[in-house]
Parts: structure tokens; sequence; C-alpha cells
């Protein structure tokens, strides 16, 4: 995992004024719609080609024969799952697939022995349905985090002057969805274990965008692959530490129940596995594109991005974790404020520039994230930072 510093935007050298040349062969390895500037690969990713038709051939192959496929599927799962973990570094006994995210916050939490009165410390920059979740199982404590702190030991300290005598969990964000930095780092981490407290990180960004997702050791991780990693929507893993495991129990049991972890959470009878089997294809991918260099190239595109946004009238930048695919910047006050109002932002831009960004609600002024992937070309962003004074006004 990066653990670079971050930098207070604006700073020499924070943004560099070259323009980043295209990835050869990028935009031709999806197909994606070419009139739309897809700046916002964060939220949902997109699925390579290759990857895309490795998960039809296995369709192809269950329709032809479901009993044969459906006969073999644990132990398919079970070599799908450790070419992931050999990708990830993990134990393959300690990780299993899931759906996403939100399906692993959720086992985690459950998974936690919670007595009356424990709290749960989330921040503010947490995703919605990973804090429902806490919410669901305890009480929980909301640090802000002010997204202007300049740098991650700011964050950490944060973080750690928030806890309380009854803290029993902390579920942060490895890296934020609104805000783009990285929160829950092995520093971070190896606080939190020393004082006692259960850590359960939110992973979704992480794989394929960090170089070492499970640095840190967190008592629970989960990490969408279906973004940075190139994988089939709906695939996602669970990393949980040794001593947790046996506590982790499937949301809806099923055949395998009766195995433990990781088979009980992966076996879900007759359900759609192939997104899952078709998984490690993006990452081989990423592999042979030479994953060092598609994360320089998505963080110099972000950064590009971010350097025209921030000379936008209104738009401040924000201090940034270097080397990370997303950037962004808080828009003016008055601006995407509610979440109704960033929604109808997000969707006037598309439908009027046909550029796709998340826009987040924030107190005092939304927010703008713009993120960096090889079917993305400089003028994407030019077109946005030409078009976004209109949308400001
Ligand atoms: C930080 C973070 N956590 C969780 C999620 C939820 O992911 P999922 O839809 O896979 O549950 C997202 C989605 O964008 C996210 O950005």
């Amino acid at each position: 995992m990066t653990t670079q510093p971050m930098r207070p935007a604006g700073s020499p050298g924070a943004y560099p004024g070259a323009h980043p040349a295209a990835f050869p062969g990028g935009p031709e390895l999806f197909r994606l719609d070419p009139r739309v500037a897809h700046l916002n690969h964060g939220s949902f990713g997109a699925v390579p080609v290759p990857v895309e038709e490795a998960q039809a051939a296995l369709r192809a192959e269950a329709h032809a024969d479901p009993d044969a496929f459906f006969l073999t599927v644990s132990d398919r799962l079970a070599r799908a799952r450790a070419r992931i973990a050999a990708h990830l570094g993990a134990d393959p006994e300690g990780l299993a697939f899931i759906s996403n995210a939100t399906e692993g916050a959720n086992l985690a939490l459950d998974a936690v022995p919670f007595a009356d009165g424990d709290e749960i410390l989330v921040t503010d920059h947490g995703y919605g349905t990973v804090v429902a979740a806490a919410a669901r199982r305890a009480t929980v404590t909301t640090v802000a985090l002010d997204p202007h702190l300049p740098d991650e030991d700011a964050v950490r300290e944060t973080v750690l002057a928030a806890l309380t005598p009854r803290t029993r969990v902390a579920v942060l964000d490895h890296v934020s969805s609104p805000t783009a930095r990285l929160i829950a780092g092995p520093r971070l981490l190896a606080d939190l274990r020393e004082r006692g407290v259960i850590t359960v990180v939110d992973g979704a960004h992480a794989p394929g965008m960090l170089a070492d997702p499970l640095a840190g050791g967190p008592d629970f991780w989960f990490g969408n692959l279906h973004k940075w990693g190139y994988a089939p929507s709906g695939t996602a893993i669970l990393a949980v530490a040794p001593q947790h495991r046996h506590r982790i129990r499937a949301l809806v049991p099923s055949w395998e129940d009766e195995h433990g972890f990781p088979r009980s959470v992966e076996y879900r009878a007759t359900a759609d596995y192939t997104g899952w089997l078709a998984a490690p294809e993006g990452l081989d991918l990423l592999d042979r594109l030479g994953a060092d260099r598609v994360r320089g190239h998505n963080s110099a595109l972000a950064a590009y991005g971010a350097a025209l946004l921030s000379r936008v009238p209104g738009l401040t930048g924000l201090p940034y974790t270097a080397g990370l695919a997303m950037r962004t910047l808080r828009l003016p006050p008055g601006v995407a404020e509610t979440r109704e109002a960033a929604r109808a932002l997000r969707e006037e831009i598309a439908a009027r520039q046909r550029v796709r960004v998340l826009i987040w609600p924030w107190p005092g002024g939304g927010g703008i994230r713009v993120c960096g992937q090889i079917y993305n070309r400089p003028e994407e962003y030019e077109r946005l930072a030409a078009a976004l004074p209109r949308f400001l006004g």
C-alpha cells in the first residue's frame, strides 16, 4: 500500500503542467461509449474486453451444461480465490469472494461480539452503506475529518483523539470515496491495534489502485475488484485475520455453511458465479499492462485533471495522497450541499457535456472528484474544465 504523504494542493510540483500522454491501446481495451468522458471510474469501474469475454465464455459453459458447471463451482472458486490471493499477497484461506463492499462491511461487523455500550468509530468521509452497517450494530461515533487536514499524520492524530474507552471497533476507509485520501494507513492500523481497537477497513478502492492493499494487517478488510481491479461487477473480496475467521457467518446460509469461512460465505447455491471466476483475469491484465505503469499513468491523469479544475474560479484543491488515481476539489458555497443538489449537478453535467464525474454533497459547498484510468485522455479533463464555470454560476 502506498504511504506517500499528502501534499497541499497548489504546492510547488503538486500539479504538473505537463500534458500526460495517452496510455497506448488503453481506450481500445474497453467498450465504453467514446462520446462520453468517463471520469468516474471510482464509482462503478469498467470491464475490459478480455475480462468481459472471459466472463461470457464462463456463462456460455454454464448455459451449455448447468450440471457440470455447478457441480465443479466450489473447486473453481477455490482456484480463483488462490489466484486473487497471490495478487493481493494474502492467505487464500483468509479471503472470501463477496459481491461488494457493503456486503463485506456487514459480514465483518457481524463477526464482532459487541457488548452493551460498545462504540464504533467512523469518519465523516465514510461511505453511506458502510456507515449504515455500523449504525445497525452499535452506537456510532463520527469523527469529523476536515478535508483540508494537511497530511496522513494529521488524519491519524484526529482519528486517535476521537477514541473513547468504549470504542471497540474503528471502521475506516482505506481510500475515501468523496475526498480520495488514504486514511487507514499502516501506522494508524498499528496505533489502533495497540489500543485494543478492532479495525474494519473499507478498501473499496484499494485492489488495483494500491500496490500492497493488505499492508498494516487490518482485522477485517474488504475491497472491490470491480473498480480498479478490472473485474466484472459484483466482484469483491473480504479478508479476515485468523483470530476472527471462526466468527464469520454467511448473511444467507447455504449448502456449504458447515465448512466455515471462506466457503460458507462464497457458496450461494444457484447463483451467478461467473464474475468471481473471471475476476483473476482482471488482475492478470493489470499485471500484463504493468501495474506500476498503470498506476503511474492513472495518477498523472487525475493530477492533470485536478490542475485544470483548480484554475476554474470558485474551485479549491484539497490535500491529496500522492500516487492515487482520484483527486477531489471543493465546489463554491451553495453548490451541491445536499444529496439532491449533488445528484442534479452530476446529471446536468452528464446530459449537457457528456462528462461523468462524482459530485459529492458537503456542507459549505460540495466536492467534485475526477479519476484517471487508461481509457481516459487529457482532452476529456480539458472539456470538463472549460464547461464547468457554466454550471457554477
Ligand atoms: C469507499 C467506498 N466504500 C464502499 C463503497 C460501496 O461499494 P459497493 O457498491 O461495492 O458496496 C464504495 C462505492 O463506491 C466506496 O467508494
